[in-house]
């Protein structure tokens, strides 16, 4: 790995990109607040691991973040890395999908991200130092059919994060917005279980290695917008260059039988 954080504090921990974060941390004895919903994907992760630390919460609820940060912080002493990796993914078009549903993918996706900020960012201003990683996605910058909510979810991420990194430019803390194509972690399964839009199967899923890869060379080279993947950059730049030619495209894929 190219750069290796003092500490860390994960969300989503639990499974896919978060844990195999926390687990590669963990072999290295580096010690990992491991937040997540998921308390018994947390214990099992925590009981291989003795330098992580399980702090079961659910992001959207902004008390129960702020009490699992402060005991993080006192676990750990300070936050060198965040990684904020929780997050759902159902998706369909916006008129099948619940109100409610669309509103529960902002309220994790997003309302965790502003949760966790309000909590932990102040505590690594103070220090000085620190790394600020947000996992947006593709769908953060390039919306699709079928994933809506999602997208909508991923572009708040985006800008909050931007304007973040804007307003603390000479804090110390480096920032980092990550917009991965489709990865190969059990969030897919959430796009199986409802609607897999068809335009996701021309380019190849990737591996959770080919996120962290992009993401540690990325950090090194002080890159605030990674893109994980051979043509997700290429593709942010069509639909910010032509958008109505990838919507045109998007449409005959999507219509195909
Ligand atoms: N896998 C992909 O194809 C893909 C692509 C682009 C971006 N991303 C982003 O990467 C990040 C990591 O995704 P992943 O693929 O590892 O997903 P994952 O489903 O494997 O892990 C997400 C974790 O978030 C946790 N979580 C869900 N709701 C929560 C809540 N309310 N409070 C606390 N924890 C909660 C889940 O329990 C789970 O452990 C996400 O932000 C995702 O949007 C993933």
């Amino acid at each position: 790995m190219a750069s290796q954080p003092k500490t860390a504090l994960i969300t989503g921990a639990a499974s896919g990109i978060g844990r195999h974060y926390a687990e590669l941390y963990a072999q290295s004895n580096i010690p990992v607040a491991a937040l997540d919903i998921n308390k018994n994907g947390l214990e099992s992760l925590a009981a291989q691991y003795p330098s992580i630390t399980a702090f079961p919460v659910d992001m959207t609820d902004s008390l129960a973040v702020e009490k699992a940060v402060t005991a993080a912080l006192k676990t750990l002493t300070s936050v060198d890395r965040v990684i904020n990796a929780a997050a759902i993914m159902p998706c369909g078009d916006i008129l099948s999908q619940d109100t409610a549903d669309i509103l529960k993918i902002m309220e994790i996706n997003y309302g965790g991200l502003v949760n966790l900020t309000k909590a932990v960012l102040p505590s690594m201003i103070n220090q000085g130092h620190g790394q600020y990683v947000v996992f947006s996605s593709m769908l953060g910058v390039m919306p699709t059919l079928k994933t809506g909510a999602y997208s909508a979810s991923k572009f708040a991420t985006s800008v909050f994060v931007e304007v973040l990194a804007q307003e603390n430019i000479d804090s110390g803390v480096q920032f980092a917005c990550v917009c991965p194509p489709a990865v190969n972690t059990p969030l897919l399964d959430q796009v199986r279980d409802t609607q897999w839009p068809k335009i996701m199967d021309e380019t190849p899923i990737i591996t959770i290695e080919d996120v962290t890869e992009a993401i540690e060379t990325g950090l090194k080279k002080g890159r605030f917008w990674i893109y994980p993947g051979k043509t997700t950059y290429m593709g942010s730049l069509m639909r910010r260059l032509f958008p109505s030619a990838v919507w045109k495209h998007i449409q005959k894929v999507e219509q195909k039988a």
